[in-house]
């Protein structure tokens, strides 16, 4: 555990005290902050000799105190909602330090004032930006080659973004983007990747004879793929925007879930044991935590003041629910003496958790009758 994670969860979990209700959300606010403070000092230009300038992905977890500590890191909000930009306003974000990148088309009327930077996930989208200017710089996001993914304009629709840019007025600089996830790019690699979208965007510059001046880049990174970016991808990174894109003012890095993943932790109780088959039933599970199997979880044993870790084994651990996938763990080790009424930590719970991302994802949550009931 490294030193910040393991203290603050420890001192979470002590807060909470043996009598909260469970499950409970844990959020280790000053583990978020240091991640902060290490990508913005990681990124920075003087360390990277690039422009870079850091977003945070506000539909990752859009809890208003994360909101609060990206700004004062110097994070812009990254957004793909009316509601997420509100969240960031009332964060404190200017609108001029929010930006728009999202398959839900942003419309100027939306909005106080332009944010600074929408970025299209389709020629239609393009166009409606050109025509209402909701932000100061207006982009498209660009599909790499051979990437499957439902995001962005593919290659052989650049020429057509470019006359969109071309007839817009003069002097209007405009953006790229490129947002993929490693599920659908391996074996190759994100610089690959990266490399085959700035022949995109240089396509893109010299075909709307405009200068590209913001390029949004990201990767459905996790904490570990980060890192590995930042220290090992900026030197070819800098060979390949040098030489291609000469008008570069800003590189935008928009890390979403490598920021907040270890940064919520979940408390939950055991409802029981079945010592006989290695297996205990909790009290959270799917309903609480649906992205549980897309990426792993260290789970902890809260007992007598310490946290031990769950290891490696044979047994299982399993959610209330009535659904064969409510569980919550797989090949793990029961802890020995592990007894009803114990508590658990899930950790790694703060990206992507339904619960909170689904009121900022298109607006109210509606609720209708149950068929049964509609004429009454
Ligand atoms: C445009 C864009 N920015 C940011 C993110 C979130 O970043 P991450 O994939 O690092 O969680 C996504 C996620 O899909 C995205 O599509």
């Amino acid at each position: 555990m490294s030193t910040t994670f393991g203290r603050e969860l420890g001192r979470a979990v002590a807060a909470a005290g043996s009598g909260a209700a469970t499950p409970l959300r844990l959020v280790l606010l000053e583990l978020l902050e240091r991640r902060l403070e290490t990508i913005a000092a990681r990124a920075h230009p003087k360390a990277t000799m690039l422009p870079f300038r850091p977003a945070y992905s506000v539909k990752t977890n859009p809890r208003p105190a994360f909101l609060r500590a990206a700004r004062a890191a110097g994070f812009l909000a990254e957004t793909i909602s009316p509601a997420e930009v509100a969240a960031a306003r009332e964060a404190g974000y200017p609108c001029g330090d929010i930006i728009y990148n999202g398959p839900r088309p942003c419309r100027r009327a939306e909005l106080d004032a332009p944010l600074g930077a929408a970025f299209a996930d389709s020629l239609e989208a393009l166009a409606l930006y050109l025509a209402e200017r909701p932000a100061a710089l207006v982009g498209v996001r660009l599909r790499p080659a051979a990437v499957p993914s439902r995001f962005g304009i593919p290659f052989d629709e650049v020429p057509d973004a470019a006359a969109l840019m071309r007839a817009a007025e003069p002097g209007l600089t405009v953006g790229a983007s490129m947002h993929v996830r490693s599920e659908d790019y391996r074996p190759r690699t994100w610089l690959e990747l990266a490399g085959s979208f700035v022949d995109s965007a240089a396509a893109l510059a010299r075909e709307s004879g405009r200068s590209l001046a913001v390029l949004d880049l990201g990767g459905g990174w996790t904490p570990a793929s980060l890192e590995r970016v930042l220290e090992h991808d900026v030197p070819a990174l800098r060979l390949l925007l040098g030489s291609v894109l000469p008008g570069l003012t800003t590189v935008i890095v928009e890390p979403g879930q490598s920021v907040s993943t270890p940064c919520e932790a979940l408390l939950c109780s055991v409802l029981e044991v079945r010592a006989g088959r290695g297996e205990a039933v909790v009290d959270a599970g799917f309903s609480e935590l649906p992205h549980l199997e897309t990426y792993p979880h260290r789970m902890y044993w809260a007992a007598d003041g310490m946290l031990a870790p769950v290891e490696r084994g044979a047994g299982r651990i399993l959610g209330p629910l009535c659904l064969e996938y409510d569980v919550v763990a797989r090949d793990v080790a029961l802890p020995d003496g592990l007894a009803p009424g114990d508590r658990l930590v899930i950790a790694d719970c703060g990206s992507y958790d339904a619960s909170m991302a689904f009121p900022f994802a298109g607006g109210a949550r509606h609720e209708v009758a149950p068929a049964g009931e509609r004429h009454r």
